[in-house]
């Protein structure tokens, strides 16, 4: 089959990796790509918010399946009108991107299918934030109520904190704040039928242990040695499928990949948020670790026939990924420094370019690059991913020193 990928980031080169190793993909296009997907498909350039123009694009390069990698083309129609054009698309309607695109209508379906959730009320004003606040004690939590890139959330114990960030908003969700472990778990589903991937770990926090401001992501590991043994099975249970059953219910079937961000509690795993889609840089460890071919998984989801396909196959270890971020990331990262290293086997790009002139790899984007590795475990994994961003030079750059090391020292504590 002919693949048409849309997006750019880290994510999507893994998700390159996958579909360029899948003997069934003959062949794989991405629009816009980026110098490390380069290596595997044809880029093309396309402005991934215009569904016109995405659905122009699938028909012109003779797409069989569309796998919409980011946010932000799902929530804009990008998968209904690949659809519409009688295009395979692993992604869901725009109706269903809403599962992220907002966190009021999430909160809706959670209650409605009586999903495990933080309580939590939607205001837009001072008084009905002040109100919300006065519901919970301290740390709070405020999110904003749209797309944010995963920056729109303030936990802080100061209350001036939280309201200033509630009126930079508008509209925001405050929430019961969850104290525990949090859990990526991806789930891909045709709409009825759906398929846990390992769960992953992500490190939200810019700095070593979990210090200084939310990012888009700083590293991941996979598979989580601290989870309860029957942890996926329990949130397929409590909350995947009672969430597919609530949007069909609505006449909004969820297809493509859900994302289940969750905080394992006290009292259980409580949902913190859905995502339409891969999360990054999760994504990079989960999918080094599948064995079963990516293209048949997800053309399955795109055609409603996910319950014909066999069970997945996973490599034994265990992956982990670094990122490498760009000096002043998150709060204004600097671009357009020269990378080395960037060809390594194991460097994931995510926001790199390539110099007009001389072909140099450029840093264009704050997280830049990810040295992402397996290994037989945990330790051995995470060695190697640092030994592949010990091979990247970047003016400036930082990552952090932690990722998997708590869980390797077995100090992740599930609450009691
Ligand atoms: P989100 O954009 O909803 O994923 O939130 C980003 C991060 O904020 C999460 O990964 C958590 O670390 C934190 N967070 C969000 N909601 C809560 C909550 N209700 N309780 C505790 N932490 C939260
Ligand atoms: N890793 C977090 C996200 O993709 O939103």
């Amino acid at each position: 089959m002919r693949v048409l990928l849309l997006g750019g980031g880290g994510r999507e080169h893994a998700l390159a990796l996958g579909l360029a190793d899948d003997p069934s993909v003959e062949a794989l296009i991405a629009a816009p790509g980026n110098p490390g997907i380069a290596a595997v498909a044809e880029l093309r350039a396309v402005d991934p918010v215009d569904p016109v123009a995405v659905a122009g694009l699938a028909v012109e390069v003779g797409a069989d399946l569309v796998v919409v990698g980011p946010e932000a083309p799902l929530v804009a129609g990008v998968a209904d009108a690949v659809r519409a054009k009688g295009i395979a698309v692993f992604g869901p309607s725009a109706e269903a991107a809403g599962l992220e695109g907002s966190k009021t209508f999430a909160k809706e379906v959670m209650t409605a299918a009586g999903v495990p959730t933080a309580r939590a009320y939607t205001c837009s004003d001072e008084a009905s934030t002040a109100a919300a606040l006065d519901r919970f004690d301290p740390p709070y939590v405020v999110k904003n109520d749209g797309l944010a890139a995963g920056k729109g959330v303030v936990v802080t114990d100061d209350r001036a904190t939280a309201e200033a960030h509630a009126r930079e908003c508008g509209r925001v969700v405050i929430e019961e704040y969850l104290a525990g472990p949090e859990v990526s778990l991806f789930v891909v589903t045709d709409g009825e039928t759906a398929v846990p991937l390992l769960p992953a770990q992500d490190f939200k926090r810019v700095g070593d242990g979990d210090s200084g401001p939310n990012t888009g992501g700083m590293g991941a590991y996979a598979p989580l040695p601290w989870a309860p043994a029957d942890l996926v099975d329990e949130v397929m249970r409590d909350v995947v499928h009672p969430t597919l059953t609530e949007m069909r219910r609505r006449g909004a079937p969820f297809s493509g990949l859900l994302y289940v961000g969750l905080a394992i509690t006290a009292d259980g795993p409580r949902v913190i948020e859905f995502n339409a889609r891969f999360g990054d840089p999760e994504t990079q460890v989960v999918l080094a670790l599948l064995e079963t071919p990516l293209g048949g998984l997800l053309h399955a989801a795109a055609t409603g026939t996910l319950a014909d396909h066999p069970p997945l196959r996973w490599r034994s270890g265990a992956a982990v990924t670094v990122v490498v971020a760009a000096e002043g990331y998150p709060a204004g990262p600097r671009t357009g420094d020269v990378i080395t290293g960037g060809e390594q086997p194991g460097v994931i790009h995510a926001g790199t370019a390539r110099r007009a002139a001389d072909g140099a790899l450029l840093s264009a984007g704050g997280r830049v690059l990810c040295g992402t590795a397996t290994g037989p475990d945990l330790a051995a994994a995470r060695d190697a991913a640092y030994q592949v961003v010990r091979g990247i030079t970047l003016s400036g750059s930082h990552h952090r020193r932690d990722i998997a090391a708590a869980a390797i020292d077995g100090q992740i504590a599930l609450p009691v």
